[in-house]
């Protein structure tokens, strides 16, 4: 089946109130591309604002909590997320695993609780440099996909993200065929696990995507969009990255 490109926006810790009107821009552009998802996460603060100024466009939370709500001080749930207007929610970044010390459990638990408020879930997935240099990353990132996705969901609702840290705001990417490569391996092992369900699971990819990659990066076999950090906080930088999801359809 045809996947629609899907362009994400994590804005990471990145923007105060004055960075609603730049959200607002980038969704008024992205209308010129209507064969593209596209969606912008900003931080937890910025939601609200930004589904008022932006009504009906995708914004979504970084991180939720894996409870539906209680003594969990500084911890946001995802039903809060859903009640403030937001759509989705990013887990299982590496910079909660790494920073934050976040198992494949606690992504999976993360995932579920996402689902279960009503949002859809963008699950990231990636390997360090050190095992990527090793010649190990597929079968790492095959072990956090088996363990961090759950079992039961509707498959247009969930999104694999893979995204290598050691491309992460570096400026390193993968070469085409390590991406496809990757995507093809992840999509194998989601066949295997839920059969023709797979199809319809999309599969971004993030780390380092900007405009001048991007078009090259979503055209790679098995890529259906991107998971997009620095190049996603301006419109100049981000709407070119929907427009190369657009040229691909
Ligand atoms: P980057 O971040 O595009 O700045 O590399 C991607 C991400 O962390 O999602």
């Amino acid at each position: 089946m045809a996947r629609r490109k899907y362009v994400v926006g994590n804005w990471k810790m990145n923007g105060l109130s004055d960075a609603v009107a730049e959200a607002r821009a980038i969704f008024v552009a992205a209308d010129d591309h209507p064969a593209v998802d596209v969606a912008i996460c900003p931080p937890f603060t910025l939601i609200g604002p930004m589904a008022v100024a932006a009504p009906g466009k995708a914004i979504g939370g970084q991180d939720c909590h894996s409870a539906a709500s209680g003594a969990f001080t500084g911890s946001v749930a995802a039903p809060m997320l859903a009640d403030i207007g937001a759509s989705l929610v990013i887990v299982g970044h590496s910079e909660r695993r790494e920073g934050f010390g976040e198992s494949d459990a606690d992504v999976r638990a993360k995932a579920e609780a996402g689902l279960a408020a009503g949002l859809s879930v963008i699950l990231c997935v990636g390997e360090p440099r050190e095992v990527r240099e090793s010649g190990g990353a597929i079968d790492y990132v095959l072990a956090q996909v088996a363990d961090s996705v759950p079992g039961e969901f509707d498959p247009a609702r969930l999104a694999i993200a893979y995204e290598p840290i050691w491309a992460i705001g570096t400026g390193l990417v993968p070469t085409v065929a390590d991406v496809a490569a990757m995507h093809g391996a992840i999509r194998g092992a989601l066949a295997a696990r839920f059969g023709g369900a797979a199809e319809e699971m999309r599969i971004l990819y993030g780390g380092s995507v900007n405009g001048d990659n991007a078009a090259e990066l979503l055209g790679a076999g098995d890529v259906d969009g991107a998971l997009v950090g620095g190049a996603s906080l301006t419109a100049a930088k981000f709407v070119p990255i929907i427009g190369a999801g657009a040229s691909l359809h």
